[in-house]
C-alpha cells in the first residue's frame, strides 16, 4: 500500500540531472544510477543509428515506453526525430512523461493505452489492438517489454507491429531468449541471479527456436539477432523487417 502511495507522489516529482527531468521510481532494473541511465538510452540509440533504424524524417512508436528513457536518450544524444509516440499500459508513467517531458522542444505524444499485464496493469481486460492506421511508423522500439509478457501477447503484438509498420519500417526489441532451455519459463529460478521473489512476469525467457517461430508466424523476418548485446539486462536484441 506504501509503496503504491508512493509510486502515485512520484508522478508528481523528477530528479534534474544536467538539465535532464529523471523519474524517481523506475521500472528499469539496475539503472538507479542516473549517469548509467541516461546512458543506457545513448548506447541503444548509438545503435539504432548505426544500424540506419532512425534519422530526422523518422516516425517512431515506443512501446511499452515506461518514463519515456528513450526520449531523455535522444536529448542526451542530440539527435532529432520527425515524430515520437509513446504508449504505455501504466497510467502512471504516462502521467509523468506527460508531466515531465513534455517540455521537451521534440514533437512527443505520451499515450495511455490500458492493457492486461500481470505486472503492470491487473486491473485492465484483455490487450488492445493500437490505434493506429496501418503502414504509419518507420520504426517500433520496444525495451525490455516483451521480457515481462507471454507468448499470446507477443503474438498479438508481432502482428499488430507488422500491420502498423511501413513497407521498409523495422522493430527493434529486446528480449530474454537462449538454447536448450524450455520453450517459455516465467521467473526460472537461478538464471541471472532470479529468486522468485519479483512478482509475476518479472523474467520471461524463452527458448531461441521457439521464440524465432513467434516471429515467423507473425509473417515478420529477422535481420539481426545479438545474443545478450544489452549489457545491463542481458536481453538479446532483435531487428525485424516485413
Ligand atoms: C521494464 S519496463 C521498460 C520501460 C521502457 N521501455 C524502458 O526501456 O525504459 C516495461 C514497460 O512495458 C509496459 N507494458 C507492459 N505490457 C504492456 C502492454 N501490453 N501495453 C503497453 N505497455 C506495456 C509496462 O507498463 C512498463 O512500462
Amino acid at each position: 500500500m506504501i509503496s503504491k502511495i508512493k509510486r502515485k507522489l512520484n508522478t508528481y516529482r523528477s530528479i534534474k540531472h544536467k538539465g535532464f527531468n529523471l523519474p524517481i521510481t523506475r521500472t528499469n532494473q539496475g539503472l538507479n544510477d542516473n549517469e548509467n541511465y541516461l546512458n543506457s538510452s545513448k548506447e541503444q540509440i548509438d545503435h539504432l543509428v548505426s544500424l540506419k533504424l532512425i534519422n530526422e524524417t523518422s516516425n517512431v512508436l515506443d512501446f511499452g515506453s515506461g518514463q519515456g528513457r528513450l526520449v531523455n536518450g535522444l536529448k542526451f544524444a542530440n539527435i532529432n526525430i520527425e515524430e515520437y509516440v509513446g504508449v504505455d499500459t501504466d497510467a502512471n508513467s504516462i502521467k509523468w512523461c506527460n508531466r515531465f517531458l513534455n517540455n521537451y522542444n521534440m514533437n512527443l505524444k505520451f499515450v495511455h493505452l490500458p492493457a492486461f499485464n500481470a505486472r503492470y496493469n491487473k486491473s485492465a481486460n484483455g490487450l488492445l489492438e493500437l490505434p493506429v492506421e496501418n503502414n504509419k511508423f518507420d520504426l517500433v522500439f520496444l525495451n525490455s517489454v516483451f521480457s515481462h509478457m507471454m507468448s499470446n501477447d507477443i503474438a498479438f503484438y508481432l502482428k499488430e507491429f507488422n500491420r502498423i509498420i511501413n513497407k521498409n519500417g523495422a522493430i527493434y526489441l529486446t528480449a530474454f531468449t537462449e538454447e536448450n532451455v524450455p520453450n517459455v519459463s516465467e521467473n526460472p529460478i537461478d538464471y541471472l541471479n532470479e529468486t522468485n521473489k519479483n512478482g509475476s512476469l518479472h523474467r520471461v525467457r524463452y527458448e531461441i527456436n521457439y521464440f524465432n517461430s513467434l516471429i515467423k508466424n507473425s509473417g515478420l523476418k529477422i535481420e539481426h539477432y545479438l545474443h545478450q548485446h544489452i549489457d545491463w539486462s542481458k536481453q538479446s536484441v532483435f531487428v525485424l523487417k516485413k
